[in-house]
């Protein structure tokens, strides 16, 4: 039982948490409770909140180590910059349509769980909205946790028991062969992961694929894009989805072990613009259970 007023968020996971005000979580006040309706849920919304750039870094960090893809980019001494999920260019414009910055934006329209394709994966994105559209950029969750679970044993039987390669050029590659060029998608050495990560606190399996994965052990490259597929239409059915129809004041976060999400389609010409910080998991979070070998797919 919670001590919040909770509403699902849809019938197989999810929940929105009233009456609680993100300004006031430190590592012993509400963070334990908020961790623990995390593990349970999978994703949690806040509505209507002020939460700082200060305050959102450091609940992040009660997660776990902030997750810097641009550390090795910064100059000595160059402060650590929240990231942004934004078509806002520095003048206030926005970007075009096909810029590389929106051909980005675009991958995320692919299901996804982040940064499968790091060495140390995230376990949690914290979304916040700062400006938000009039019509589309819905942001969509998917369990993952809730389609293994009912999942026919005869598809689970031609994943289970096998790690999945992820690359992040693999995502960018699907929407444009000049994007998945660019340095900053080529940093980092294929990753290969067990395909199920089971939660270390409630025993639950969740089956963890992303638009980076690129190969299943045992299949051949075409026949890991087909399974793979298969598996992504079978988890974001619309039983197992829910989209976030943003308003600004909204955090959104969601457990990356657990569940998939993408962002949809919005009119570019209008601005955009969540705040995003990803924690990486620790072995905490169950990271040894799902390490396989590395070396060559
Ligand atoms: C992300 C992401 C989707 C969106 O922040 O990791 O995939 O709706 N966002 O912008
Ligand atoms: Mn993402």
């Amino acid at each position: 039982m919670s001590q919040f007023d909770l509403t699902p968020l849809n019938p197989t996971f999810g929940v929105e948490v009233h009456g609680l005000n993100l300004m006031d979580v430190s590592a012993d006040h509400l963070f334990p409770e908020i961790r623990a309706l995390f593990e349970e849920h999978s994703a949690l919304l806040f509505r209507g909140q002020a939460l700082t750039d200060a305050k959102h870094l450091e609940l992040a960090q009660l997660f776990g180590p902030i997750e810097d893809r641009q550390a090795d980019e910064r100059k000595p001494g160059e402060a650590f910059k929240i990231p942004e999920v934004s078509n806002v260019l520095e003048d206030g414009t926005t970007s075009g349509e096909m810029d590389l910055k929106t051909l980005n934006l675009k991958t995320n329209f692919l299901w996804h769980s982040d940064s499968t394709f790091l060495p140390v994966p995230a376990l949690i994105n914290i979304l916040v909205a700062r400006i938000v559209t009039t019509e589309g950029g819905a942001t969509e969750l998917a369990s993952t946790r809730a389609a293994w679970a009912e999942m026919p044993e005869a598809l689970k039987d031609r994943i289970r028991g096998r790690g999945i390669w992820h690359r992040y050029s693999h995502s960018r590659k699907k929407i444009s062969v000049e994007l998945s060029k660019l340095p900053m998608f080529n940093k980092w050495p294929d990753q290969h992961w067990a395909s199920v990560w089971p939660n270390p606190e409630n025993g639950r399996d969740a089956l963890y694929l992303a638009s980076h994965a690129y190969k299943v052990d045992g299949y051949s490259e075409a026949e890991s894009e087909d399974l793979l597929a298969e598996l992504t239409a079978f988890c974001t059915q619309p039983r197992y989805v829910y989209s976030h129809v943003w308003q600004e004041g909204d955090v959104l976060l969601w457990d990356q072990r657990a569940a998939m999400h993408r962002g949809t389609h919005w009119p570019y010409e209008q601005p955009r613009k969540l705040s995003s910080i990803c924690s990486s998991v620790t072995e905490a979070d169950g990271l040894n259970a799902i390490r396989m070998p590395q070396g060559a797919a």
